[in-house]
């Protein structure tokens, strides 16, 4: 069956997704920063890391003003002369906080969708009920998802796991079909692995495909996407509206844009350096200086990998402490390879 191009519109409720090609939820990661860049590489579409509805309900400060933050060139018109979507992820499993959240968030951040996490293994978050543990509590989960979209007036997508434990395969898929049926799900993001394998494993698109045919709502596929060759063997084959990619969109944004057909190969060491340096800028402006240095840290060993993995450049870079020293390491690297 002919499908339609991985660069191609879609519709999610009443918004049209400019292509197909979207950024997951990351924790600790998915800052305005790092979707902006997705969206910069043409990304269709770019979910906020996991927000607790509690802290927005209580109005924590950091998780108000920092996690909910969305810079203005999220929203940009892109050449398709669609504006840039934004869409929120919230967990928790309480269905009055969650209406309270998602009505904070529309009023706060004037999101597009509000995605309801039901799919996170971490215990901090499943010991409470909330991510993959709705799945054990589907009544609670629907109710959930009706009062995210009450609370918000928005579309509410839903990401979640196939099961708990490997081989169960029927409780993802039901809830999916609770949550469409019952709560007006506009669309699940499916993670076929068990959330006791976390993201390991081969995810199991067979399933996902079973979900496609009997699902009366787009479904987006997440889970093992890490190259351009994966996304669509993976597209074809089960039948998705749309693909999320995750881990192999980790300081290489290049992947949608490949995906998308919109470059091919490798990005060269400059494209590389002038990314990371592009990074550095966004993320002293989200944090300042001192805290953006910490926090690049993880990211760092992403972009070394682009430039060929060289251990000793991977190591003195985590070592910084700030941006200023990052960047020192930066140039004395650039000017031995140049020497
Ligand atoms: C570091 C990290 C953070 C994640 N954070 C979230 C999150 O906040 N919300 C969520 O729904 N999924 C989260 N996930 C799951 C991803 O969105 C994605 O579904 C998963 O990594 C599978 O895709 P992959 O195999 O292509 O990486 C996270 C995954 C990773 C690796």
């Amino acid at each position: 069956m002919d499908r339609p191009g991985l660069d191609s519109p879609w519709q999610l409720a009443h918004l049209t997704v400019p292509n197909r090609v979207l950024l997951a939820p990351l924790a600790g990661i998915g800052n305005w920063c790092v979707r902006l860049q997705a969206k910069r590489y043409g990304a269709g579409m770019a979910v906020s890391e996991m927000v607790s509805s509690f802290a927005v309900h209580y109005g924590n400060e950091k998780t108000c003003v920092e996690m909910l933050r969305v810079h203005p060139e999220e929203r940009a018109i892109g050449q398709d002369g669609l504006a840039g979507i934004v869409s929120v992820q919230l967990f928790g499993q309480d269905p009055d906080v969650m209406r309270s959240a998602a009505a904070r968030v529309r009023a706060t951040t004037d999101a597009d969708v509000i995605d309801l996490n039901m799919g996170c293994p971490v215990p901090k978050v499943a010991k409470t009920g909330a991510g993959a543990a709705m799945l054990k509590d589907p009544d609670t989960a629907v109710a959930v998802a009706r009062a995210a979209g009450e609370g918000s007036g928005l579309p509410v997508t839903v990401k979640l796991r196939s099961g708990l434990v490997p081989g169960d395969t029927t409780s993802g898929y039901d809830l999916a079909h609770r949550l469409v049926e019952e709560a007006g799900v506009a669309a699940i993001a499916f993670h076929p692995r068990s959330a006791k394998v976390q993201h390991k494993g081969t995810p199991d698109y067979d399933l996902a495909a079973r979900l496609v045919e009997s699902l009366p709502a787009p479904v987006i596929l997440t889970g093992g996407l890490h190259t351009a060759e994966d996304v669509v063997r993976a597209y074809e084959h089960t039948g998705v509206a749309a693909v999320m990619l995750a881990r192999g969109a980790l300081g290489n944004p290049w992947l949608f844009s490949e995906v998308l057909g919109q470059r091919a190969g490798e990005p060269t060491a400059d494209e590389v350096l002038a990314e990371l340096d592009w990074m550095m800028d966004r993320t002293v402006e989200h944090l300042g200086a001192p805290r953006a240095g910490r926090f690049l840290r993880k990211f760092y060993p992403w972009y070394v990998d682009r430039l060929g993995g060289d251990n000793s450049l991977r190591s003195a870079l985590q070592q910084t402490d700030d941006i200023a020293a990052a960047r020192a390491v930066l140039a004395a690297s650039r000017s031995v390879a140049l020497a």
